[in-house]
């Protein structure tokens, strides 16, 4: 499960030379986070550095921030996993994935560990005292597909696609999108779109559900304000405690969910009763 942030022992965001090696950049503003991946020689290609980099700043964003907004640099969200990662070298002194296992030096539980660790970076937008929002330009492939999918909002360009190519290149998407993908399209239409790893493109995501919403190439950053604004207006309390109980009706039976809904009723009804109680 998602580490919870005041756990972590991790206190500041992590450095402008931080978010540069991982690729990365970040502006906070009042509620609104933003994080750029920003590799655009490598089509904005992510390592595993720039998850937990992502992890990192997922645990240190300020409290006051509602709002996380996930962009690629330039006319692509993101290629996916720097596929260097995948040779001996690595990338730029970054552990490789397969040099320890070639080696034999990585076991089963390590790499089992290594992957949560890269799961991290995308876990915590699920988080319930946050919205994300992806705003997707061009190609978000494997991995990048799966940040899309991590987040509770997809705002794509007309130009947006879609690719889970990881069944073609001897993998499994691993990076936590296989569940948002089957609770979005069905397991029948997910099993074609990662088996045949074929794009997915804007106005046949809007039709699966995948995306919010498709503009304009021009019209995308207009979009996503307009999007931070609405989300914005709602209660900031209340939209955690909608977010929360709309996660869990996925594995809740009906009983469950109702029985959800009046225990969360009743933390919002006490607290906005309280709120109108005069002071001193
Ligand atoms: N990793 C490393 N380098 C990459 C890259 C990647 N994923 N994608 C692109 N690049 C590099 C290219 O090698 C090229 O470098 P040079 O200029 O040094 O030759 C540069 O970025 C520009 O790439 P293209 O010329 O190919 O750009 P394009 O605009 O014509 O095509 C693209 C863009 C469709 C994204 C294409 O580059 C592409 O298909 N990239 C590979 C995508 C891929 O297979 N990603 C891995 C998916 S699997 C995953 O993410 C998860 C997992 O765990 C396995």
């Amino acid at each position: 499960m998602t580490q919870d942030p005041r756990e972590s022992g991790v206190r500041e965001l992590p450095t402008e030379e931080d978010l540069t090696r991982a690729g990365l950049r970040l502006a906070v503003e009042g509620a609104v986070a933003r994080i750029t991946i920003s590799r655009p020689e490598r089509r904005n290609a992510m390592t595993g550095r720039t998850w937990t980099t992502m992890a990192h700043i997922g645990q240190t964003l300020p409290s006051d921030v509602r709002i996380v907004v996930i962009a690629g640099e330039g006319d692509i969200f993101s290629a996916g996993i720097d596929l260097n990662m995948f040779t001996p070298q690595g990338v730029d002194g970054e552990r490789s994935i397969v040099a320890g296992l070639a080696e034999g030096k990585t076991d089963a539980a390590e790499l089992d560990a290594y992957i949560a660790g890269l799961q991290e970076g995308f876990l915590w937008l699920r988080r319930p005292d946050l919205v994300t929002i992806a705003a997707v330009r061009g190609h978000a492939i494997g991995a990048g597909f799966q940040l899309a999918l991590s987040c509770d909002l997809r705002i794509l360009a007309e130009d947006a696609k879609f690719c889970m190519k990881e069944p073609a290149l001897g993998l499994v998407p691993d990076l936590t999108g296989t569940k948002p993908l089957v609770d979005i399209v069905g397991v029948h239409r997910a099993t074609e779109i990662c088996l045949t790893a074929r794009k997915v493109g804007a106005e046949e995501s809007r039709e699966l559900g995948l995306a919010t919403l498709v503009v304009g190439v021009d019209e995308l950053d207009g979009a996503v304000d307009d999007a931070i604004a609405g989300l914005l207006a709602v209660d900031p309390d209340a939209a955690v405690a909608t977010k929360a109980l709309l996660q869990q009706a996925v594995g809740n039976t009906l009983e469950e969910q109702c029985a959800a809904e009046r225990k969360a009723q009743a933390g919002r009804l006490t607290a906005l009763v309280e709120s109108m109680v005069p002071k001193g």
